[in-house]
């Protein structure tokens, strides 16, 4: 494993339900590093673009309208192994298929209302980051992470 940076987004249900805190909350505890985060609304392209491997899915418009409709807090990850990590965290897309303890089983009922976006793999994350933050907008947590590993 390595150190690796993964895509977050806590979706607009868990904006308006009030639940980016218990969100953010586990990615902390789990040890991860937030090296960027921010408060935006997403317009249709950046949407289309960021789920752009679902166009032509039936899903896909609805995907886009729901992630398009209301504020949602995107967060970049770090950490040994984050992106896997992260996936396990926010637990499977079906939240009644999602393993207990995870974000989706705990706090979710159904599939176009999953609370919580992550990237899949470390080319995905790599995609999904470009579209969310600017290079510039990534803090350097370089002090916490060798004090956490050493911990
Ligand atoms: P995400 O990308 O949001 O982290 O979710 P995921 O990897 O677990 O699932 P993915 O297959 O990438 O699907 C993206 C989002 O599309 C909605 N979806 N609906 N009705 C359906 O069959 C269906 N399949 C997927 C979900 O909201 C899912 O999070
Ligand atoms: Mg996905």
């Amino acid at each position: 494993m390595a150190i690796e940076t993964t895509l977050i987004l806590c979706k607009p249900d868990a904006v308006s339900r009030g639940l980016v805190g218990d969100i953010v909350g586990r990615i902390e505890r789990r040890g991860y590093l937030i090296v960027a985060m921010k408060l935006m609304q997403l317009d249709g392209e950046r949407a289309r673009k960021h789920y752009g491997e679902h166009e032509g899915k039936p899903f896909f418009a609805g995907l886009v309208e729901f992630i398009t409709s209301g504020p949602l807090v995107a967060l970049a990850v770090e950490g040994e192994g984050a992106v896997e990590g992260c996936r396990q965290m926010i637990g499977a897309t079906d939240p009644l298929k999602a393993a207990p303890g995870s974000i989706r089983a705990d706090l979710a009922q159904t599939i176009g209302r999953n609370l919580v976006h992550g990237s899949d793999s470390i080319a995905s994350a790599k995609r999904e980051l470009a579209i969310f933050f600017d290079p510039s907008e990534h803090v350097s947590r370089k002090h916490d992470l060798e004090r956490w590993i050493k911990e």
